[in-house]
């Protein structure tokens, strides 16, 4: 029996779509499902599995309409144990340089691990054959989200290269079980490495583009756009649309605003490298970001966090603690929030900061 766990559900909306369990559990590198966070811009869909069937079309030689029996018996069983990591991921802190109106304020609740099983998205897509003109795929999912006066479905699309990589799977278990409802039963994208807005749940057709998808969360949400439009300031279509996710690091425990006994203290929590890069170096400040030790880490791969540990001696009074991760391309995380602020407060990989008293 797995112990208690001693994070709370954090509710970020009036219905509950979106929430996190914060602090997470560092014994256990696969994220529970009842632990793991919740994402969604709209109503968890009712879906038959026996009259779903996923389509699969546009630049392809020959479009089909998969039943959930087809795929299972078509292709083969695929794994991969990957971290989804939220484009809001640590939004809050980007607070302290003013308001982001319309976004949820996640601190570093929304990530979490699965153990993914499904199919392999590269073998699907030969099924179908590949046309030359093809460069993107489209997932469509067959929720309702309502934007603009408009309803339909939550997309995006990925590069080709990265569908036929081997890495892509459409999952229909999470942890040795069918998805539960809320993660997209009967079945959904997982693009390890890249923004979780990419790992289209509940997913309904798979669409072969020469251009990226025009579904409003790749074109007009999920895009880093720094400067401000005055005319409409929450305006990013100019922007960068999001892949991979950033490398960053986030200090579990202690938590903020915690008290400690004075001494020896360690600190604990997670990192991840950028696309399926490695991490070099995790370093740890006592102190603001003046002296660092480097960090223990222990178990992870690189489509997963990986957990770190660094003791420090604190003497009595305030502190504030700080980590920094480096990866083995030499790329460290930037110093502060305002290095990385932009209009709608995705990614931010700052230098993970908290503090805390030792008495
Ligand atoms: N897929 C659909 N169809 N609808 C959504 O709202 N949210 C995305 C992605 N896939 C979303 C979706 C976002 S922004 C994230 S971070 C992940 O799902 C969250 O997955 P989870 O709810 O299983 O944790």
């Amino acid at each position: 029996m797995r112990r208690p766990s001693k994070g709370r559900r954090q509710i970020h909306d009036a219905d509950g779509l979106n929430t996190g369990v914060w602090p997470i559990d560092l014994d256990q590198l696969v994220t529970p499902v009842d632990l793991f966070f919740t994402r969604s811009h709209a109503p968890v869909p009712r879906i038959d599995p026996n009259t779903w069937r996923l389509e699969v079309g546009g630049q392809v030689e020959r479009p089909r309409a998969f039943s959930f029996e087809e795929l299972n018996r078509l292709f083969p069983r695929q794994h991969v144990t990957a971290t989804l990591v939220c484009a809001g991921l640590r939004r809050e802190e980007f607070l302290s340089l003013g308001p982001l109106p319309g976004e949820l304020p996640w601190g570093p609740e929304a990530a979490s691990t699965g153990q993914w099983t499904g199919i392999g998205l590269r073998e699907l897509l030969h099924a179908v054959g590949i046309t030359e003109r093809a460069r993107h795929v489209e997932f469509v999912g067959l929720d309702q989200v309502e934007r603009q006066g408009n309803r339909f479905g939550f997309g995006g699309s990925i590069d080709l290269a990265k569908a036929l990589s081997g890495d892509v799977i459409l999952a229909s278990e999470l942890n040795g079980a069918p998805l539960p409802a809320v993660h997209g039963f009967p079945l959904r994208t997982v693009v390890p490495g890249w923004m979780g807005a990419r790992s289209v749940k509940w997913l309904g057709r798979i669409t072969l583009l020469e251009e990226p998808s025009a579904n409003y969360f790749q074109r007009q949400a999920y895009r880093i756009e720094r400067r401000v439009n005055p005319r409409e300031p929450r305006d990013v279509t100019s922007g960068v649309a999001l892949c991979g996710v950033p490398l960053n690091a986030v200090i579990v425990e202690p938590t903020p605003e915690s008290a400690v006994p004075a001494g020896r203290v360690q600190v604990r929590g997670w990192a991840m490298g950028s696309i399926g890069r490695r991490l070099s170096q995790i370093e740890v400040s006592p102190n603001a970001g003046q002296d660092w030790v480097p960090a223990r880490l222990s178990a992870g791969s690189e489509w997963t966090w990986t957990f770190w540990e660094a003791a420090v001696e604190l003497p009595p009074g305030r502190h504030i603690l700080v980590v920094r991760a480096t990866d083995s391309a030499g790329v460290t995380q930037p110093e502060t929030v305002s290095a990385t602020w932009n209009v709608k407060g995705y990614g931010n990989n700052a230098w993970h900061r908290v503090a805390i008293d030792a008495e």
